[in-house]
């Protein structure tokens, strides 16, 4: 059982995370700004993850910006460690808006870190992205191929991820785990907690479930001419209870061994085109996708799939569900949570199609 301190726990995949962290009896504490989450998501958290749980989880509104924030949540400690999931993490937003990404990525990574040093906390799980390869030639792609990212999102990932392993080379005892999700996706299955995108969406999976539950008329599929079997992008979807048990296996090694910097993929190994994740997804829910073909979008790649077995070797951890249990979970949340954790005061979507 430790102490931790969780950055953006109230977000999709921090909030998973904190309920197989509660579930393996850890104590937490959680500083949210809920600028793309809601309290809801932890008050079910704690619901999920019931009565034995009811005094493990605190919660504090603030900001990793805020020096003043950062010591009331490291107030509430000590920690043993930080699991750091709060950042910002739309590609296309990162375009349009790169001050706000290196601000609230980059700068607050810094601030983070300034404060566990203050605090003699020095251990902490940093949440990176597979964006940092960029286009990699590499497939699968392993931890030792460029890091070449190719947008301002990737960029600032890749900067904490520089700045961590200045910080590991300053001095001793610093235990520091990188991991480079690659697609994350699913939700809970008790369709209790799930990811809630606060904006219009631009992954496939929140699309999709829009698509299928009739509140667009359809997908649409970017490229049909990639050099893939079908000719549509291939990514590595991992579900997102996999991702967070990834969590708590990479504090248990970090915590229980010497100090050291670990940097590892977390994905499935399996890569899926748009069109199998379309035909798993009506397969599994029997509802229709109406999708649509179109140009390439730029910025792009073919295909993106990790090699996970530094992560299956490090950590003894590998994905245990499958796309259709994917398509399941996000189904069953999607139909129980239209629209997020929020009021239902969107339009009435129309009428979902069955698959014929
Ligand atoms: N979702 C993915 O597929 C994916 C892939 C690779 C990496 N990541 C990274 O994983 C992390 C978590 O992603 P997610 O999908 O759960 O995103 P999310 O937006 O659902 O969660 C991020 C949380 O951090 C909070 N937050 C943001 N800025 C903050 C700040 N300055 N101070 C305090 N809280 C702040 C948000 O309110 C939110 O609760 C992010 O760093 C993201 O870049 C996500």
């Amino acid at each position: 059982m430790a102490d931790l301190l969780i950055t953006g726990g109230a977000g999709y995949i921090g909030s998973h995370a904190c309920l197989v962290l509660l579930e393996a009896e850890h104590r937490l504490v959680v500083l949210d700004n809920f600028s793309n989450s809601s309290p809801e998501s932890l008050q079910r958290v704690q619901e999920l993850a019931g009565a034995r749980a009811e005094t493990r989880l605190r919660v504090i509104e603030g900001d990793i910006r805020s020096a003043a924030d950062l010591e009331r949540a490291f107030g509430a400690g000590p920690f043993e460690a930080v699991i750091h999931f709060a950042g910002l993490k739309s590609v296309a937003d990162s375009v349009a808006n790169p001050l706000r990404y290196w601000d609230g990525n980059v700068v607050g990574s810094q601030r983070l870190l300034a404060a566990m040093a203050a605090h003699g906390c020095k251990s902490g799980v940093f949440s990176s992205s597979a964006a940092i390869y960029g286009n990699s030639e590499a497939v699968p792609i392993g931890e030792t191929a460029p890091v070449q990212p190719i947008n301002p999102y990737g960029h600032t990932k890749a900067a904490v991820e520089q700045l961590l392993a200045d910080v590991v080379a300053s001095g001793p005892g610093w235990r520091v785990a990188c991991l480079r999700y690659f697609n994350a996706v699913g939700a809970h299955p008790s369709g209790r907690i799930g990811e809630a995108p606060q904006q219009v969406p631009c992954n496939l999976f929140p699309l999709l479930v829009q698509v299928a539950a009739g509140m667009r008329e359809q997908l649409t599929v970017y490229g049909a001419d990639w050099p893939t079997a079908d000719g549509t992008g291939v990514r590595d979807y991992i579900h997102v209870l996999d991702l967070a048990e990834a969590h708590r296996a990479a504090l248990d090694l970090l915590l229980g061994e010497p100090p050291q910097e670990l940097v590892l993929n977390l994905g499935s190994g399996v890569g899926h085109s748009v069109l199998e994740v379309i035909q798993a997804f009506e397969a599994t829910t029997g509802m229709a996708v109406p999708y649509g073909l179109v140009d390439r979008r730029p910025g792009d790649s073919a295909s993106s799939v990790a090699d996970p077995s530094q992560a299956s070797q490090r950590l003894g951890w590998r994905t245990q569900r499958d796309l259709p249990t994917i398509c399941r979970d996000c189904w069953s949340w999607h139909q129980a949570n239209p629209q997020g954790y929020g009021p239902p005061s969107a339009p009435k979507p129309a009428p979902p199609k069955r698959v014929p």
